[in-house]
């Protein structure tokens, strides 16, 4: 499995997912490759990253397999779902939804919280391997 700085953005056709689209792209960490994902019913469609335009694919766990860093911007049950998919291909997952409010084992990451919050808020909630 190639583990180069693989990051993926599934619901990149959504409000959420452009914004962070954007977000992502002026963050000044470029990845090795990007992926840009959706539902099927987007797939072909064409986004902006920076300077490229990228083409939006389906997710799936082929997709999803080599991307170190998911970010979900998906409807809740979606969320639940990709992120085992996700996780299952031992990336990072950060979930903008619902999905994992509850779910005391997964820190919540607030922007803008300085990261020895963040570090402290993985310690209390074990694996560490999903935000929300
Ligand atoms: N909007 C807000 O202000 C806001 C604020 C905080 C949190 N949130 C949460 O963020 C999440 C996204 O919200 P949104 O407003 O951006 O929703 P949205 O505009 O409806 O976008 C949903 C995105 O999810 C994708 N999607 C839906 N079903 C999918 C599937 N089965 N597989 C892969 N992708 C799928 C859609 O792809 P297609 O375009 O292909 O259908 C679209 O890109 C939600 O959970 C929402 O509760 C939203």
């Amino acid at each position: 499995m190639d583990r180069s700085w693989e990051l993926a953005v599934v619901g990149a056709t959504g409000v959420v997912g452009r914004e962070l689209v954007g977000a992502l792209a002026q963050a000044g960490h470029p990845p090795d490759r990007v992926r840009l994902l959706a539902s099927e019913r987007s797939v072909g469609e064409e986004l902006p990253f920076g300077d490229e335009t990228l083409e939006v694919e389906r997710a799936t766990a082929e997709t999803l397999r080599g991307a170190r860093l998911v970010f979900l911007a998906t409807p809740a049950d979606v969320s639940r779902t990709l992120a085992q998919v996700a996780e299952a291909g031992r990336a990072m997952v950060v979930d903008t939804s619902r999905a994992f409010l509850s779910d005391l084992r997964t820190p919540v990451v607030f922007p803008h919280v300085p990261g020895a919050a963040w570090a402290a808020s993985r310690k209390r909630g074990g694996s560490g391997s999903r935000v929300r």
